[in-house]
């Protein structure tokens, strides 16, 4: 909208919201999560785990608060930390990154989405992003002057469309961001569109911003394609993760970033004026927690694959049609054979009515289509109780 004179003349007197916070709004989780809660509803919501982080990791936190790790440490993140991350790369990906020039641990890996964007975007910027999209990324955008440019994938298998994806490309393209395995809808990017994408960044001299944080939950054998594998792709990676969902601990907000040197030197620029750091003994109980064994994480895929098909027998035999979900923690599903046709108020009858809290997908588009409203998100980061608590209400549907 236009501004008139009157409005500018008030928003000198009373100092009010900048632009870029009337341009975005909280995630759609936040009002799900207040929902939920009133009506005491079985949260399947959110990505939290409702059981805890390994003990001995918790162990860790406590020991280093009793051992008085409670100051300020180098803002960057503290050295064992940087390095234990560098060693769990190259034993899991064979890749090798330099813990001073080339990480930084964050608050969590929101921050290093924000703070990565706020180093690498001017004003008129655009940034491609693929929808459904965590919400974060478009926000992050705007507020770094940027515009997210949004390329839908295509349902119901939501592929990436690499025509769509090429014709979104122009000359103020700087980064795309690419999220797998995918929230909402559980995709594992094949090797070949993973492929198409880096040849597009490479062709139009592009970053790419990587979020895997969901790279330890892949199922059915599947592999992580990391496009910062491919060649020439390590140059104009930004890869963004954390200890968030691997390690069981959302409300810890331990997350890192690594991205090349020149890059690196202006996050943690950035990274010191927005938190100075990430809190010290959460950072030494995340440096036990990246030297676990390998076998951690194959029980932790092998424990959600197990909740992953549990969760999808019961929505299929109700009635939804569920995507497969070859990863991460959700399962994003069709309910039409209920006779809605807009999510969010499917999402409000399932909480309200039900019993259920769950995500409406279009919570996920910036300028959601009505085809865009026609998928639930579902997660099955829970105590396999909770789920079966869920479905047991869940079968009201049927009724
Ligand atoms: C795809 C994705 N990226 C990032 C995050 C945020 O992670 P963190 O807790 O590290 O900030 C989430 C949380 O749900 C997520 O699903």
């Amino acid at each position: 909208m236009e501004a008139t004179g009157q409005d500018e003349k008030l928003s000198m007197e009373v100092p009010g919201l900048s632009n870029r916070t009337q341009a975005i709004k909280l995630p759609i989780f936040r009002e799900v999560f207040v929902l939920a809660q009133t009506h005491r509803a079985v949260n399947l919501a959110g990505g939290t785990p409702d059981f805890p982080p390994p003990e001995e990791i918790k162990a860790a936190a406590m020991e280093a608060i009793a051992a008085n790790y409670n100051q300020y440490d180098l803002g960057q993140g503290i050295r064992s930390l940087r390095e234990g991350i560098a060693a769990k790369v190259n034993r899991t990906y064979g890749v090798s990154f330099d813990p001073d020039m080339e990480i930084t641990i964050t608050c969590g890996s929101t921050e290093a989405m924000t703070g990565s964007l706020l180093t690498v975007i001017n004003p008129g910027d655009e940034v491609i992003i693929f929808e459904p999209a965590f919400p974060t990324y478009a926000a992050g955008i705007i507020i770094s002057g940027g515009t997210p440019v949004p390329v839908k994938l295509n349902p119901p298998d939501f592929t990436i469309d690499v025509e769509k994806l090429a014709a979104a490309i122009s000359p103020r393209t700087k980064a795309i961001f690419l999220n797998s395995p995918h929230n909402p809808t559980g995709r594992v990017f094949s090797a070949a569109e993973v492929r198409a994408v880096a040849d597009l960044c490479l062709e139009h001299n592009l970053l790419v911003i990587v979020d895997e944080i969901y790279d330890h939950l892949v199922y059915d054998g599947l592999a992580p394609q990391n496009i910062w594998r491919l060649p020439g792709m390590k140059e104009r990676s930004i890869i963004i993760n954390g200890f968030s969902k691997t390690y069981s601990a959302t409300g810890w907000r331990v997350g890192w970033v690594i991205a090349p040197a020149a890059i690196t030197k202006g996050i943690k620029i950035i990274h010191n004026h927005m938190t100075l750091q990430a809190p010290t003994p959460l950072q030494m109980a995340a440096a036990k927690a990246v030297g676990l064994p390998a076998s951690y994480y194959q029980e932790l895929a092998a424990t959600y694959q197990k909740r992953r098909d549990m969760l999808a027998a019961g929505l299929e035999e109700i009635g939804f049609e569920c995507l497969n979900s070859q990863g991460g923690y959700f399962i994003v599903a069709r309910f039409r054979k209920f006779g809605w046709q807009d999510d969010y108020a499917f999402a409000r009858y399932l909480v309200e009515k039900i019993g259920v809290a769950a995500i409406p997908v279009s919570g996920f588009y910036t300028d959601p289509k009505q085809e865009d409203r026609l998928f639930m998100r579902f997660g099955f980061c829970k105590r396999e109780e909770t789920l079966q608590a869920a479905l047991e209400r869940l079968q009201k549907l049927k009724i």
